[in-house]
């Protein structure tokens, strides 16, 4: 892939109605949900992200028919619980840890063996937090050293467990859930912290009998899947650009139409609110049983807090514009408790923190956390070590910059945001490509 580098400048003020691209999370699990289900699913707002095309091409090696009717939409046509098909290929998951994870957990109980792959960045992503439990359940799998590639082998007879998960993660609940339509018995997770509960969701949407509740979910194994319409909302974590660029350009005011308001991701909300922001969340509704919202979000003076860390697992993916949030802010943004930063797509501290120093943010970086102080941004040159959301953050960055600055390596933006050039520049952001 070739490189891609980018250059913000001062831009705005932002306006207008933004239709952000649907959810990962939600469109990787309504691929792998009907896919194993009974019957053909269409699934509506599906993202067109390199992340959950890989998912789709994976499946599609796995025997399963996906159609693309339209861009943004998807016929998946269910193979049934057991009708998988083993690949003699390594099934290639990208960029993507979500489909990984998932794609583990489901592969675990199968009669055949899977090798899965990622990218770079993907193959230096810890897989032990689902292989060890998937382990406990009777799954065979071995990795380098706790890293992909994944050999997932074949013909394991899975048992229901119950595990209590160190850290807060809704992959590897994911994972276990996923392994758990296969596995004899009850299979019950307890998180330390509640986590986004779209698996669960969905799972009862497709007719599978599960219990679940903030921080537990149990399921037992032998059931079936009924094909079910999946509608999409709008991904809050790309809506998360807009939210904190319009609060920190004078003068703009931006509507998000449709935008998903799963209470376990929207803590940038009110992160974001108790920093001062003005963001009313218009129409509030449900649809395909996600409560969404329309958002309008306007400028507003930041200041600095200390985050709650009950906060943090529902903003988890939000780390790197909050950041960005805090350097504009006045005074001083302290983040603890955010240790799982350090394995995303980069690690996410070390990250910002190096960009924010190159364009004269004063942060100091903790084990779990960074303290940051807010001021003006400078201009100058960052690295996103191909991490989508390092990139975008500093496109957001580069909108109140003192001159341009240039964002290094954003090629994996498309992962989960394709088109947001595009779409940031109609607004009023001035993004283009650096030479
Ligand atoms: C996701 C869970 C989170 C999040 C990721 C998507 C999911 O990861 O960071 O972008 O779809 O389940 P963890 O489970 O590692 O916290």
């Amino acid at each position: 892939m070739n490189r891609l580098d980018w250059c913000s400048r001062a831009g705005g003020p932002l306006r207008g109605s933004l239709r952000i691209p649907g959810d990962k999370s939600v469109s990787h699990r309504a691929l792998m949900l009907a896919a194993i289900a009974e019957g053909d699913s269409r699934i509506r707002g599906f993202l067109e992200g390199e992340d959950t095309r890989a998912t789709a091409a994976v499946l599609a090696q796995l025997g399963v028919r996906v159609e693309t009717p339209a861009v943004g939409e998807r016929v998946v046509h269910g193979v049934g619980l057991h009708g998988l098909r083993g690949s003699p290929q390594e099934l290639d998951c990208g960029n993507a840890g979500t489909g990984m994870r998932l794609l583990t957990g489901l592969l675990a109980g199968q009669t055949f063996d899977s090798i899965l792959v990622g990218d770079a960045s993907l193959s230096k992503r810890p897989m032990r937090r689902v292989t060890e439990p998937l382990a406990q359940m009777g799954a065979h799998i071995d990795s380098r050293e706790g890293l992909p590639p994944l050999h997932v082998h074949g013909g394991k007879a899975l048992h229901g467990i119950r595990y209590e998960l160190p850290v807060a993660s809704a992959q590897v609940k994911s994972a276990l859930l996923l392994a758990g339509l296969y596995a004899a018995g009850d299979t019950e997770i307890i998180e330390p912290h509640p986590t986004r509960d779209y698996t669960e969701r969905m799972l009862a949407a497709f007719g599978w009998p599960i219990t679940f509740s903030p921080g537990r979910a149990r399921l037992a194994g032998g059931y079936a899947l009924r094909a079910t319409d999946v509608d999409v909302p709008a991904d809050f974590s790309s809506a998360a650009f807009f939210l904190v660029a319009a609060s920190i350009v004078p003068g703009s005011e931006l509507r998000l139409p449709a935008v998903g308001l799963n209470p376990r991701r929207t803590g940038l909300l009110q992160a974001l609110r108790l920093m001062g922001a003005d963001i009313v969340v218009e129409h509030p509704r449900e649809s395909g049983g996600e409560p969404v919202g329309d958002l309008l979000v306007r400028h507003a003076p930041l200041h600095g807090i200390d985050l709650p860390e009950a906060l943090v697992p529902d903003m988890i993916d939000e780390f790197p514009v909050l950041f960005i949030a805090a350097a504009v802010a006045s005074g001083r943004t302290r983040v603890c408790g955010a240790a799982e930063l350090r394995v995303k797509e980069s690690d996410r501290i070390t990250t910002m923190a190096a960009g924010l120093r190159m364009l004269g943010t004063a942060i100091e970086e903790t084990p779990d956390g960074a303290v940051i102080q807010g001021g003006a941004i400078g201009a100058g040159t960052v690295e996103s070590l191909t991490d989508h959301r390092i990139a975008m953050s500093f496109a957001v960055a580069g909108l109140v910059a003192t001159g341009p600055v240039r964002i290094n390596d954003c090629r994996h933006v498309a992962t989960s945001f394709p088109g947001f050039p595009e779409l940031a520049n109609g607004c009023g952001f001035a993004l283009q490509v650096a030479d």
